[in-house]
């Protein structure tokens, strides 16, 4: 089984803390060179010069993933890309009457039509080449619903989706897409549900194995989808959520 990297350039979106930070991490030291990306310049340096530090190879990408100029004038200096992980995401929360078509537009936007662009950008090179690897983050709000998260939840539906359409189209090119569908993890992302007592046990206690996530738990995932012991997983949803979607 080769769960390594080596030789692979990877791009991670919104890798400078979380689950995409985590993600970035191992795939370095499965001996991939590391692109690291968000919307804050200095955080992406300093998580490349962390990585760096540490003997990977990583390079700093700062761009907002949801604006098209910002994307296209970093993808131009990015070189070649082996591996895509769209993880860059965000959520807006409010009751159906206050939730605003503008908060709807921008969570679709960064969750669903930049993931899109990304990959009908960089899967050309990918094909030409004829291996690639794309990887989505989507969430168990891909498979189930909850109030007031609805475009949260749309975009994540979509994100699989897409996962399942892309992998039918680049399959044939040797470029695979995949989703995975991350449960509870305990990142800044949600800090605010983390602080909520009564949230915290909902999460423990509807878990089989009773804890959030550490993101770290999340990253042998990506991995193993991004390399050659993965290779013939194609349009699948991985769901690592310490079973959450598996109990009633
Ligand atoms: N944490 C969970 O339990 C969980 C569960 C299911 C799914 N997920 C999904 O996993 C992904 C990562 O979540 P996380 O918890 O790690 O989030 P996080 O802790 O909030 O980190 C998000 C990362 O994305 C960056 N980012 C946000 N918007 C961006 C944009 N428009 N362009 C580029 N970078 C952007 C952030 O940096 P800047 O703000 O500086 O740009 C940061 O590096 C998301 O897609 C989320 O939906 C998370």
């Amino acid at each position: 089984m080769d769960f390594r990297l080596d030789g692979r350039r990877a791009l991670i979106t919104g890798s400078t803390r979380g689950l995409g930070l985590a993600i970035a991490r191992a795939m370095a030291e499965q001996g991939a060179a590391v692109i690291i990306n968000s919307r804050t310049v200095d955080e992406c340096v300093a998580t490349a010069e962390t990585l760096a530090a540490a003997g990977h190879d990583a390079l700093a990408l700062p761009f907002d993933a949801g604006d098209g100029s910002s994307r296209e004038d970093a993808l131009a200096e990015a070189g070649t890309i082996d591996i895509l992980v769209n993880n860059a995401g965000i959520i807006h929360r409010a009751p159906l009457p206050e939730f605003s078509e503008e908060k709807w537009r921008d969570v679709l936007n960064v969750n669903l039509t930049a993931p899109f662009l990304l990959a009908k950008q960089l899967s050309e090179a990918m094909v030409a080449r004829g291996w690639g690897r794309i990887i989505n983050i989507s969430s168990i709000m891909g498979q189930i619903g909850r109030a007031t998260i609805p475009a949260y939840v749309s975009s994540k539906h979509g994100l699989i989706g897409l996962t399942r359409t892309l992998a039918v189209e680049l399959g044939p090119h040797g470029v695979t897409v995949n989703a995975i569908n991350p449960g509870y993890f305990a990142t800044e992302f949600n800090a605010p549900l983390i602080a909520d007592k009564d949230f915290d046990a909902m999460v423990k206690g509807r878990t089989p194995l009773g804890r959030w996530g550490d993101p770290a738990e999340l990253a042998g995932a990506a991995v193993f989808l991004a390399s050659d012991a993965g290779g013939y997983v194609n349009g699948a949803s991985l769901t690592v959520d310490g079973g959450m979607t598996a109990a009633l």
